[in-house]
């Protein structure tokens, strides 16, 4: 791999790939500005040279990419602009630095280099403690279609949320969530090997496109066997078993229910979940409600009955997010499920039955409205059908 001397580095320079370090340990992501500071204190480090598989970036192009990074800053600023709520402002920020995170990693791991696996695990036990604070807010935003460029490395931080969210509610112990986080991190690794036109394809995908996405369960445990060497088993087997079925019709083994980890069928039913409403250049993402419907046709099929029961408790038939209508008539936003009580989630009532925005939003928790006379949900609505609200400020 190429060197570059510290001493003949100016500041300012940026790459295409990331930087290394003599002992092969990443230093800094690829398109980061390397500083005078940065200069300084690899000097003071007594850091002779640095490594990279890329090349050295023109003026002109770090110009472009610094100007992308200040429009994409400025974009989520707004977007923070909008969030009001110090817990959820907080709970984004943490979101958002979670994927810059899982980017440089899993870049790190594909091109060869070793990461220090504390580090993901480091990131996984603080999901857990977001998720134990604000469950509700990272439902929300792994709804939200944040990053649809780069969908994979936001896939792979929404399976995480969405296995510990689920490993959470049902009282895991801490070292099977640590397990079930760190696979729903690693799973899809091997899909940066597969070329970024065949992942983001928009038209129907050729045999030889099946079956290279085919091998990525394969190819990430590699990388995993390669360069983690401290991790559990299951972490291993969540990566391999991810798109195995339990009726034994899933690949690369098609093995059969009993044969597949338990967190490997949590991480398959997650997967298939977050795929399914989330945009792509190709498709509008389904809403949640018509997600969760498909997922309960493939029960024993393709998902473990149990693991879906648990799962339909943990986010409602009618997830965070969904516009309802009510048995009175009214429109109201689902705020926070109940857990076990999928058809009864706690809504705020938004509009009247004329669809006219109600000056004082009413909660109701439907679980204590009665089951004989108190209102019930009739169907999910259309929110385009409704005045726009911004769901993020309703939460
Ligand atoms: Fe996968």
């Amino acid at each position: 791999m190429p060197r570059y001397e510290i001493y003949h580095l100016q500041a300012n320079v940026m790459f295409d790939a990331p930087l290394y370090t003599p002992e092969k340990l990443l230093l800094m992501p690829a398109r980061r500005l390397v500083t005078a500071d940065d200069l300084a204190a690899l000097k003071k480090w007594q850091v002779d040279y640095v490594e990279t598989s890329g090349r050295k970036l023109t003026d002109q192009e770090v110009e472009r990419i610094l100007q992308t990074m200040m429009a994409k800053k400025a974009s989520t600023r707004a977007l923070y602009g909008k969030v009001k709520d110090y817990e959820k402002k907080r709970a984004f920020e943490f979101y958002v630095d979670a994927e810059g995170l899982v980017r440089t990693m899993s870049e790190a791991l594909c091109s060869g280099m070793r990461v220090d696996p504390e580090k993901p695990r480091g990131l996984v036990r603080r999901l857990v403690e977001e998720i134990r604070r604000s469950r509700d807010i990272y439902l929300n935003i792994i709804h939200n279609d944040y990053g649809k460029e780069e969908h994979l490395v936001f896939h792979m931080l929404n399976n995480m949320v969405l296995c510990l969210t689920i490993g959470v509610s049902s009282n895991m112990r801490e070292e099977d969530l640590l397990t079930l986080g760190l696979g729903a991190f690693f799973a899809d690794i091997g899909m940066l090997k597969v070329p970024k036109h065949v992942r983001d394809k928009t038209r129907e995908l050729t045999e030889s496109d099946l079956s290279m996405i085919r091998k990525h369960p394969l190819e990430s445990e590699k990388i995993l066997n390669r360069w983690i060497e401290d991790y559990d088993d299951a972490v291993i087997r969540m990566a391999v078993e991810h798109h195995e079925n339990v009726d034994g019709s899933g690949y690369p083994y098609g093995k059969k229910s009993h044969e597949i980890h338990s967190h490997a069928k949590i991480l398959a039913l997650a997967d298939v979940y977050n795929a399914m409403t989330k945009k792509r250049t190709y498709r509008e993402g389904k809403a949640a409600v018509s997600a969760m419907k498909e997922l309960l046709l493939m029960k024993d099929k393709k998902f473990d009955a149990a693991i879906l029961k648990t799962f339909l408790g943990v986010m409602s038939v009618f997830p965070v997010g969904t516009i309802i209508k009510l048995s009175d008539g009214t429109f109201a936003l689902v705020v926070r499920p109940n857990v076990g009580m999928p058809l009864q989630p706690i809504v705020k009532v938004l509009f009247d039955a004329e669809g006219k925005r109600l000056e004082q939003p009413v909660l109701v928790d439907l679980r204590s409205e009665s089951p004989q006379d108190g209102v019930k949900i009739v169907g999910p609505v259309d929110p385009a059908s409704l005045p726009r609200i911004d769901i993020v400020d309703e939460l």
